[in-house]
């Protein structure tokens, strides 16, 4: 399957809604109340939102797509909010690599991140950093594969209601 990488655009943000939405219910599902998916996925997955970050010239957002359909994305930032200590380096924060269960173990997922570190790798960041569940394992594993290692720092993520414990993984470059 010949995959495509193209950053986001404004006029893609339904096709984005629908995927960022789509496959955040299928990674959490059952892991928080109904009432508490719905009302993140509203919160953060509405099309003004999500305008509002694509808009940003420093985010950037990319489909991994065929024939003109996204089967995952990727979202990633400079930001150091939620991770004070990431400071002391340049640091590239991956906030969001999702692919849709059907396409899981395909190869899409590794050419997204060899995309974001191939980007981070040209503008001189130190380090590449990430939330992910602490049950998330797949997830894990995939990371684990690109060297990257526990920090040993956690943070909070709350799905509504429901808490949940993200562990910040790292990779120095
Ligand atoms: C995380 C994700 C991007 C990885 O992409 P992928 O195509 O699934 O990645 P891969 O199949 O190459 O790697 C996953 C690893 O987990 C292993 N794995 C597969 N199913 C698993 C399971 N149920 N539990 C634990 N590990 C599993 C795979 O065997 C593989 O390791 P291996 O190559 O050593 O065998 C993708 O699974 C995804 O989009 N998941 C849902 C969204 C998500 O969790 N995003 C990350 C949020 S932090």
């Amino acid at each position: 399957m010949e995959i495509h990488i193209r950053r986001v655009t404004i006029e893609d943000i339904p096709a984005l809604s629908l995927i960022a939405r789509q496959t955040f219910f299928d990674t959490f599902t059952g892991t928080c109340t109904h009432e508490d998916m719905q009302g993140y996925l509203d919160q953060y997955y509405n099309n003004e939102q999500l305008g509002k970050e694509i808009m940003d010239p420093e985010t950037f957002c990319f489909f991994a797509e065929t024939k003109g359909k996204p089967l995952a994305y990727l979202h990633f930032k400079e930001d150091y909010s939620n991770f004070s200590m990431i400071k002391k380096w340049k640091a590239l924060e991956l906030k969001r690599i999702y692919v849709l269960k059907e396409f899981h173990g395909q190869g899409i997922a590794q050419k997204l991140m060899d995309f974001i570190l191939n980007f981070a790798l040209e503008k001189k960041y130190e380090v590449v950093w990430l939330g992910v569940w602490e049950h998330n394992i797949r997830a894990q594993k995939f990371y684990e594969k690109y060297g990257f290692i526990n920090s040993g720092y956690t943070h909070d993520f709350p799905i509504g209601n429901t808490p949940q414990t993200d562990l910040w993984l790292w990779k120095f470059l």
